[in-house]
């Protein structure tokens, strides 16, 4: 069974992700490297159905890994067949508000996600809370990230998953 971590874009599944293992399988990187350029510009030159196929090809392959630690970019929960392959699998939703993710995603310099650059935070929101019952519906296990470090994060999943 793999470790899934869900949740919008800014929620930490990366930061958090990596605390809970150095193996960590970053989806976001590994398809960043295999495209050979970042996200944004991928979903510029061939359109977001490209990447959602990659994504849902990249799911398959690490799910069938085993016991790993996967963190997958917050738009996999979109398709529903990656919501029936992650099923069965521990999925740990790291729920965050509206504006902690939105103040976060701005101020990331290293990381510019297409669908921030390219709608208006009225429309931004609006993807933001069609996304919260998809996340609530697959999680086996939700931390509320609001007002805890990465480290405390990381500590309450352990700790969630041992109980
Ligand atoms: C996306 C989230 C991003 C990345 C892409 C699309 C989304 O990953 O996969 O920009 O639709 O939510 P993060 O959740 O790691 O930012």
């Amino acid at each position: 069974m793999a470790r899934v971590l869900i949740g919008f874009m800014g929620a930490g599944k990366t930061t958090v992700g990596q605390l809970l293992s150095d193996q960590l399988y970053d989806m976001d990187a590994i398809l960043e490297d295999r495209i050979g350029m970042p996200i944004k510009d991928f979903f510029e030159q061939k359109g977001e159905p490209a990447f959602r196929q990659l994504e849902t090809d990249l799911l398959k392959e690490l799910l069938a890994l085993g016991e790993v630690w996967i963190s997958p970019g917050g738009g996999v929960v979109l398709n529903p067949a990656n919501r029936a392959l992650l099923r069965g699998h521990d999925l740990i939703f790291l729920e965050a508000d509206f504006e902690t993710v939105y103040d976060r995603i701005s101020q990331d310099k290293d990381n510019k996600r297409p669908l921030f650059l390219k709608n208006s935070k009225e429309d931004f929101k609006a993807i933001f809370d069609s996304r919260q019952v998809l996340y609530q519906e697959l999680a086996t296990m939700t931390v509320s990230v609001a007002d805890k470090s990465p480290g405390e994060i990381a500590e309450l999943i352990r700790t969630g998953l041992n109980a």
